[in-house]
Formats: C-alpha cells, sequence, structure tokens
C-alpha cells in the first residue's frame, strides 16, 4: 500500500530575551513582545513556508529577582489568547496554540477564550495546558500552589472545559431555527452536569 509520508512544521515563538544574551545583538527585534507587526510577519513568513502551527508558552509568575532581571528582560509578554486571536485574524491556514495553566485561570473563562479563538481562526485553535511553574503571589497565595494540589485541580479542570465545549453543538441553533420549534435548551442541554465537584463548580 502506498504510504505518504507527511512532515509537520512547528515554530515556537518564545518572545524575547529567552536565549541568553541574543537581545543584546543590534539586529535582535527587542520590541515584538510590544509591537504586534513583529508576530504578525513572522506568521506571514511560516504560512508562506507552509508551516502547520505555532507555539506560545506562557507564564504568570513573578518578576525575576534584579540580577537576574538584567540579563533577562523578557516581560512584558503579550497576554497569549490574545495575542493569538490578533494572529487569528492576520493569518489563514497555520494552527495557533496558546499555553494556559490550570491553577490561576477558571474553566468557564478559559473554555470560552479558547473557544473564541477556535471560532476566530475556524478550528485553529489549540491549548497546551499546564500547572504552572509559579504566580501563586500574583494570585492571592502566599506561594505557588503545592504540587499535588494543582494536579487534583488540573485533572477536573480538563474535565470541566472539555464538558463545556461538547456540552452543544455549533450547529445547534441553526437547527433549532431551521425547524421553528422547540428550544435550543431543551434539544441540547446548553448547561454540563459537572464531573467532579470537590475543588470546582461550573453548573
Ligand atoms: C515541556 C514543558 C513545557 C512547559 N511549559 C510551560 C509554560 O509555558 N508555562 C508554564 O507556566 N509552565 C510550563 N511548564 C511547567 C509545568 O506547568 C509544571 O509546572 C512543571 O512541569 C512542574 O510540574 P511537574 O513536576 O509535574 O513536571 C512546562 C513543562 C514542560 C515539561
Amino acid at each position: 500500500m502506498a504510504f505518504k509520508r507527511r512532515f509537520t512544521l512547528g515554530a515556537y515563538l518564545s518572545g524575547g530575551a529567552v536565549n541568553g544574551d541574543a537581545w543584546r545583538d543590534p539586529s535582535a527585534d527587542i520590541d515584538a513582545d510590544l509591537v504586534f507587526e513583529r508576530y504578525r510577519d513572522y506568521v506571514a513568513l511560516l504560512e508562506k513556508g507552509r508551516f502547520d502551527a505555532i507555539f506560545l508558552f506562557d507564564t504568570v509568575g513573578t518578576l525575576p529577582d534584579p540580577a537576574t532581571f538584567e540579563r533577562d528582560p523578557g516581560i512584558p509578554r503579550w497576554d497569549t489568547f490574545m495575542l493569538l486571536a490578533a494572529l487569528a485574524v492576520t493569518s489563514r491556514h497555520i494552527g495557533l496554540i496558546g499555553t494556559a495553566n490550570t491553577t490561576y485561570n477558571e474553566p468557564y473563562n478559559l473554555a470560552r477564550r479558547v473557544a473564541s479563538l477556535d471560532r476566530l481562526s475556524k478550528g485553529r485553535a489549540g491549548w497546551n495546558v499546564v500547572t504552572g511553574t509559579g504566580g501563586g503571589e500574583n494570585f492571592g497565595h502566599d506561594a505557588h500552589v503545592a504540587h499535588a494540589d494543582r494536579y487534583v485541580r488540573a485533572e477536573e479542570f480538563v474535565d470541566v472545559v472539555t464538558g463545556l465545549w461538547d456540552s452543544v453543538s455549533p450547529d445547534a441553533i441553526h437547527e433549532t431555527a431551521r425547524r421553528g420549534s422547540g428550544s435550543i435548551h431543551q434539544d441540547y442541554g446548553l448547561s454540563i452536569i459537572p464531573v467532579h465537584i470537590s475543588v470546582l463548580q461550573v453548573r
């Protein structure tokens, strides 16, 4: 049987100043985390080169200590899904994968954010699920949430997010309108039954 090999190309756009002192090179785009057109142009070039997807990491951690900061000024960073939403509009076929942690987000908000990106990009959104490298201090905690607790929450978080995504068919509103009777709520059950409620509650 003929077997067609397919090569998948992904670009990891790490943002400025994550590569040692490379940002000091006069030709470096050190304003890429401030000027959207930089990312717009990177993605246009990647699409021309037939890349399949871009991938953005994300962190909500605190600023590094002053000594580290002196060498590594890779802050501020774009809000990942906000940047991807803009790129969804300026690009045509490349996949748009963003990182979002399950520790300092709420599943309802995140489900909506990623689903909106998916709609804007006509099905090109991806979510890299992490529990986070840190950032508790920015969300009312004394420190990063403990490892075991992060993973209990992460499991439930993913169930709730996927449950929300699956809770209604994208065609439901058209189907209900076409039939001319009935209700989208009755026919498609717009709310999900929570799978777990020990940490997260979504109805
Ligand atoms: C390949 C890889 C990529 C990661 N990228 C991110 C990231 O972009 N943002 C983030 O907050 N954490 C990131 N993490 C960290 C995880 O969220 C997690 O905190 C870390 O892996 C420690 O947990 P563990 O002991 O279970 O590995 C990444 C981890 C790995 C292994």
